[in-house]
């Protein structure tokens, strides 16, 4: 396994991601990570980030002095490469010509094992990011490129396994990068690639079974991909001892609940307790029109039911969640300050303290890419693991203002039409998430003779790697009139349908 050091990049989780597109297993943690810690981990190889910070600057983030001696291979991109530069005393200047974006990378020297087959003709497009760079070689390593602005962008101590990039090999934009990385974790660092789905699931499995022995586990499940992926991966563990229980809040898409019923009760033989809170949650709905204090309905009631329903099951010991990696890196790695909060994005999270529940969180090492690939492994259905996000508190955010029963049923109507034509069409899997709103305004309408006064359905289809910010997709006119004509046709109760062509920023996915 590989340990990834944190100075603060923005690119810090796509080098977590590469390495374990490798298929080998790594975890990153802050950069102030004790020595102890990192002897205990006992990685493979270690990788240095990079950072917004400059190296020569007071209090500039650091590493322990040992770190250089454990004896395993270290590799120091941009900041990282300073770092290590500094250490063996190389000088680091601030650059007179910065660097961002495209750069030729030019061979000089010997290439070595790490850029083995890194360039072709004596050059290699990369992506830089960087102020700073190093001018003076560090003591014992020998410059392997560099550009026209600075010569010295990429180094090695071949004998002792360190190795500097001034580059960015992470980002999709250094082409050759992916390559690099993996070279360096598999040839350098001697990882064997053992990090397959097929493996996950055989080390979660015998983990879990460890952990929880005879005990009960309950589970939350909604049918989204992370808590589905955690309830197919603990029963393949334990079988019966494990019961989820799913809440249908009369939110959910249209046979969503028979659905989820379908795949994991009837197929799997998953015990799932179905609750039918439709008229519950509509009830407490009732009248409230902000989107804010939806949410805090949505999320409360949730919680309550969850609660009684887990009581329940009374030698329930354990709670299981999906909680993915991300959302642990996003949560522990708080010190840069999160934005303030635009929406509150509770999701089943926030449950219960108080009821005393050890927490079970399988899924909690692994990217998104890696749910879905062992989803698939475990034999859930494609169109559950490849579904585009949908929200905790489901189309309560997508009926603007007040909710009801009538209004859910339009909506799911409409959705379960775009949705279809955006599957048979091919566009869903080009999509990052697609939905539609239900607009409680009416507008006036002619059908065959007569006036019609009805609401209407606004479409929304982005695409984005993030969610942070995120374009409309340019659905083709075609595609758009086949689906606003069904919709018209189909679903009684709308005579128009619009396009939503806003993007994040200014406006947000969700139109709530
Ligand atoms: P926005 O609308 O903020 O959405 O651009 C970004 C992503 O977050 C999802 N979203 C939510 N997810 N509970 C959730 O679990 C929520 O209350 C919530 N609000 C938005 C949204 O679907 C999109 O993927």
């Amino acid at each position: 396994k590989i340990l990834i050091l944190d100075f603060g990049s923005q690119y810090t989780q796509l080098i977590a991601r590469r390495v374990r597109e490798a298929h080998v297993y790594c975890e990153l943690h802050p950069f102030d990570m004790p020595l102890d810690e990192i002897r205990a981990f006992a990685p493979r190889g270690i990788i240095l980030s990079g950072g917004p910070k400059a190296v020569y600057d007071e209090g500039a983030p650091a590493v322990a002095e040992e770190l250089f001696e454990l004896g395993v291979p270290v590799l120091g991109i941009c900041y990282g490469m300073q770092l290590m530069s500094r250490h063996f005393g190389g000088e680091v200047v601030p650059a007179g010509k910065r660097e961002y974006g495209h750069a030729d990378l030019l061979a000089q020297g010997r290439p070595g094992p790490l850029f083995d087959g890194f360039f072709a003709e004596g050059r290699s497009p990369v992506w830089m990011s960087h102020g700073d760079h190093v001018e003076r070689i560090p003591h014992g390593f020998e410059v392997v490129a560099g550009t026209d602005n600075a010569p010295v962008c990429a180094i090695q101590n071949v004998e002792r396994g360190l190795y500097g990039v001034q580059f960015h090999p992470e980002v999709n934009h250094t082409p050759r990068g992916e390559t690099l990385l993996n070279v360096f974790v598999r040839r350098i660092c001697g990882c064997q690639g053992r990090w397959t789905p097929g493996q996950i699931i055989e080390d979660a499995v015998a983990r879990i079974r460890a952990q929880v022995g005879a005990e009960r586990v309950i589970l939350g499940l909604s049918g989204g991909v992370d808590s589905s992926v955690a309830a197919a991966l603990i029963h393949r563990a334990i079988g019966d001892q494990l019961t989820c229980v799913f809440v249908d809040n009369g939110l959910l898409r249209l046979n969503e609940g028979d659905q989820v019923m379908a795949t994991f009760a009837e197929n799997k033989g998953v015990q799932v307790i179905r609750v039918d809170a439709e008229e519950r949650f509509l009830s407490a709905l009732a009248g409230v029109a902000d989107p804010e204090l939806k949410r805090k309905v949505i999320g409360n009631l949730f919680v309550e039911i969850f609660e009684e329903e887990a009581g329940k099951v009374s030698d329930a010991q354990w709670l299981a969640q999906g909680t993915i990696y991300p959302d642990v890196i996003e949560s522990a790695g708080g010190k840069t300050g999160k934005a303030h909060n635009i929406k509150s994005h509770h999701n089943v999270g926030g449950l219960p303290e108080h009821m005393k529940l050890k927490l079970l969180e399988p899924l909690r090492e692994l990217f998104k890419d890696e749910v879905r690939a062992i989803g698939e492994e475990l034999g859930l259905p494609h169109a559950m693991v490849w579904r585009h996000p949908f929200p905790g508190p489901g189309l309560g955010v997508r009926i603007l203002g007040a909710v009801n029963k009538e209004y859910a049923d339009i909506l799911r109507r409409a959705d379960a039409i775009y949705m279809e034509e955006l599957y048979s069409s091919g566009h869903y899997h080009k999509i990052s998430q697609a939905f539609a709103v239900f607009l409680p305004v009416k507008s006036v309408g002619v059908m065959g003779d007569g006036r019609t006064y009805e609401y209407v359905i606004a479409l929304r289809a982005v695409e984005t790697r993030d969610f942070m910010t995120a374009g409309w997709y340019p659905m083709p006119y075609a595609d758009l009139a086949r689906i606003s004509n069904r919709i018209i046709n189909e679903v009684k109760g709308v005579n128009r349908v619009v396009y939503d062509i806003s993007s994040k920023p200014p406006a947000t996915i969700e139109w709530e």
